[in-house]
């Protein structure tokens, strides 16, 4: 099955053509650079770029399978959750492709992608697995039993980890995006040179909660000073990725004492962080389970894993998807 994907629910604009589990493109454009300024991503601006990058990204996608829109199966589109300005881009540039070559549309749940993203050569994953979803939008631990859809575990209650992550590094003055830097001034210091809350830890539950955490990093530098918190940098960078970390694999090591899974598979920006890689690794070597990293691209916010999703999602026929909304927040299931 041929499927084109357009992905714009945060600040990358990205399209691809996936042939079954074969990823034959996989284009993305990012903002990063429009929004570095900022600190954060701006939705304004993300919209207005999408609308910019759309088409040369989605022309982009088809020429390098070489394919064209024609011999499509299906389109797809992711609808949520996102920015909601960001996502209407998309959803309207996938129903105006789809719409005059009449072509049927699959309206993607986001987190499904990033469960999908595991669906794709090489070493496609089969159910059951767990799945860590960490990036700056979303922090979901899903268990996934078949390929249509995922439940959802837990879900953070505030910040998501990559959130927290970016917001500690500007407070840190570390710039953006933050979790590559406070990886980076980690690695000169020492995690355990302050204590950082690990919020949920009593919790019985599988949720997230790192606003507290951020808090706790905002007294820390206004005890310290300025010049102080600059000083001890690196220790309060490696403290506070120990207490991000630490949170994560902590409640994957919960969902873990359920003995339901195969292996474990973790997605979003964040699993780019080495030291939650090394826990997990130890996590699925102890109980003797598969650990399942895809590639960067596929980590991260890409059109491939949507259209991976698209394989497993009844379309929709022209004309009834031109209704189809976007979704800025989660929904029940995918
Ligand atoms: O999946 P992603 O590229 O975009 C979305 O947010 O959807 O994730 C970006 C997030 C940012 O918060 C960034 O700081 C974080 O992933 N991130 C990392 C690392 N690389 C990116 N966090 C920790 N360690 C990293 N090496
Ligand atoms: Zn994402």
């Amino acid at each position: 099955m041929l499927v084109l994907a357009l992905e714009t629910s945060c600040d990358d604009t990205c399209a691809a053509v996936a042939e079954d589990d074969e990823v034959r493109s996989n284009v993305i454009s990012s903002q990063a650079a429009a929004h570095a300024r900022y600190g954060g991503v701006v939705p304004e601006v993300a919209s207005r770029h999408h609308v910019q990058l759309v088409t040369p990204v989605v022309r982009a996608a088809l020429a390098d399978a070489g394919a064209e829109l024609e011999d499509m199966d299906r389109l797809a589109v992711t609808r949520g959750p996102g920015l909601i300005g960001a996502l209407l881009v998309g959803m309207a540039s996938a129903k105006a492709l789809a719409a005059p070559a009449r072509k049927p549309l699959v309206g993607v749940d986001h987190l499904h992608g990033h469960v999908a993203a595991n669906f794709l050569s090489p070493d496609p994953l089969d159910p059951p697995f767990l799945c860590l979803i960490a990036s700056g939008g979303h922090t979901l631990l899903a268990g996934v039993h078949d390929r249509e859809g995922f439940e959802v575990l837990g879900r953070t209650l505030d910040d998501a980890a990559g959130e927290a992550l970016d917001k500690g590094a500007r407070l840190l003055r570390l710039g953006y995006p933050g979790g590559p830097a406070i990886e980076r001034a980690a690695a000169e210091g020492d995690p355990g040179a302050f204590k950082f809350p690990v919020a949920m830890t009593r919790d019985p539950g599988l949720d997230f909660s790192f606003s507290g955490l951020k808090t706790a990093l905002l007294y820390a530098t206004r005890e310290l000073g300025s010049e102080e918190t600059e000083r001890r940098r690196a220790d309060l960078a490696a403290s506070y990725q120990a207490a991000v970390v630490d949170q994560l694999s902590g409640k994957l090591e919960r969902a873990l004492r359920d003995d339901r899974w195969n292996a474990v598979a973790l997605g979003g920006g964040v699993a780019a962080n080495r030291l939650l890689r090394e826990r997990t690794e130890s996590l699925c070597h102890q109980r003797g389970l598969r650990l399942k990293l895809v590639s960067p691209e596929l980590c991260t916010d890409n059109a491939a894993m949507i259209a991976s999703a698209a394989r497993y999602v009844t379309p929709q026929a022209f004309p009834d998807y031109l209704a189809l909304d976007a979704y800025a927040t989660k929904r029940a299931a995918a």
